[in-house]
């Protein structure tokens, strides 16, 4: 198990962006979403002045660039040889549910609010996959009413839950726990035998639920899953999942395999991960190698690789608070509930001025959001000019994965809105939350 290093900093193959070092001249570009430019050192995306999209809706804001999200789809459709899911944790909403389906995709759905917002965007029940290690009966009974196209077992209650309930045939997948460690943060990693989700294949608690739904006339077993963990930047890890699986795939000679998702992505300028057409014809080289039948169809289901590097959050400097010999804190309009992950994960993130990329970048900054919490730093080491003011516009890019999706009300601080641009224009498909909002549960 790779151990947290050190809670901002680096982590071999995990979740942590190392700060870059100055001087910078210019912002590494890849970073950002597909059709971003940089010209006079303002930042646009999909041909909207992020400056002036500051204005028009206010801070902070999360900006997603429509084609980024589509262009991915689509090269991860071209280049792997079986079905594409969209893992819908990792950012969902109704536009996005209605892109996902206009690309083909097959949508990872976790609870009936997944399923349920996906359904309200007309998303085809028939193409979710169910997920989650605690579904309960209502979610459950929800699912197979809406139709849902499979859903993965996760427990042994759960098995006896869902042959109780279902009505007629339900297409079903077992997730198993391969037992292998994935190179990343202990909390995103999901394939050792330690671990909360799934059957394990060592003890031979998979081949036991593989034979009970084998023995039900209501539940059909049409496949296996399984899902090693995310943030995942040495393909290696996979290759001794899917022997794991060719194993069980071959015995009980079944028609599908997902491999889940994982791919991890570069957060800071300098990091570097496997590329899509990389990772996918990766796991092809190993389902071959470990012998799977050609006829299997074979499913992965990333969320992070798809939309991380879709969106940038804006947020504005609020405060800025020197401290001779110590830090420079720049406090923001943010923090950890609209990006809950360097606190949760010790996530690293770099930055940018979104009207002045090109100035360079000098002096170490700590970027601390608006929250209660000591513990409440977006970004520890934020390389930036050193005459950054007050007032002024910041950008944390690869921040459509785990962020808007884990925010929370924290202080009764209002969620953002999330933004999609296209072709010179803007929508805002989440609106920004409302004081009125705050009392609607009471
Ligand atoms: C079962 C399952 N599938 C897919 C994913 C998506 O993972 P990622 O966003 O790392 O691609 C997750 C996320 O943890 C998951 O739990």
């Amino acid at each position: 198990m790779t151990d947290m290093v050190d809670k901002f900093g680096s982590n071999e193959g995990g979740e942590f962006g190392v700060a870059p070092s100055g001087p910078r001249r210019s912002f590494p570009i890849e970073l950002l979403p597909k059709t971003s430019k940089i010209s006079d050192g303002r930042v646009s995306i999909g041909g909207v002045d992020l400056g002036w999209l500051a204005h028009e809706v206010g801070t902070p804001f999360f900006v997603y660039d429509e084609e980024h999200i589509r262009s991915v789809m689509r090269r991860l459709k071209r280049s792997f040889v079986g079905e594409v899911a969209y893992a819908s944790k990792a950012f969902l909403c109704r536009e996005l549910a209605r892109i996902v389906d206009e690309e083909g995709l097959f949508l990872d759905v976790a609870t009936q609010g997944e399923i349920f917002v996906a359904l309200s965007a007309g998303f085809p029940a028939s193409r979710m996959i169910f997920h989650g290690n605690n579904k309960s009966s209502e979610e459950l009974r929800f699912a197979l009413e809406a139709g849902v196209g499979r859903v993965v077992v996760d427990s042994f209650d759960e098995l006896d839950r869902l042959d109780t309930l279902a009505f007629g045939p339900v297409r079903v997948w077992i997730r198993v726990t391969p037992g292998v460690e994935a190179h990343t943060h202990e909390y995103v990693m999901t394939g050792q035998e330690d671990s909360k989700f799934g059957f394990s294949f060592n003890s031979g608690a998979a081949e036991r639920a593989i034979k009970r739904v084998l023995d039900s006339s209501n539940l059909v077993l049409v496949g296996l899953h399984c899902h090693i963990g995310s943030q995942i930047l040495r393909l290696e890890s996979y290759r001794a999942a899917i022997e794991v699986m060719a194993v069980l795939v071959r015995r009980y000679e079944l028609a599908e395999l997902n491999i889940g998702g994982g791919l991890g992505v570069p957060y800071v300028g300098g990091e570097e991960a496997p590329s899509l057409e990389e990772w996918v014809s990766e796991l092809g080289r190993y389902a071959e190698q470990a012998g799977i039948p050609g006829a299997v169809r074979l499913h992965i289901e990333p969320g992070r690789s798809i939309v991380a590097q879709a969106a940038v959050t804006v947020y504005r400097a609020g405060t800025i608070k020197r401290l001779e010999g110590i830090r420079t804190y720049v406090s923001v309009d943010g923090g950890m509930s609209d990006n809950p992950r360097p606190v949760l994960y010790g996530s690293g993130y770099d930055t940018l001025l979104v009207e002045r990329a090109e100035d360079v970048a000098t002096e170490i900054f700590c970027i601390s959001g608006k929250h209660c919490e000591s513990g409440d730093i977006l970004v520890r080491e934020a390389l930036l000019p050193a005459d950054l003011a007050v007032g002024e516009l910041i950008g944390t890019p690869v921040t459509g994965a785990y962020g808007y999706s884990m925010a929370s009300n924290y202080n009764k601080v209002l969620r953002p809105p999330v933004v999609f641009v296209k072709d010179g224009k803007h929508r805002v498909v989440v609106r920004r939350e409302s004081l009125d909002d705050l009392l609607r549960l009471e």
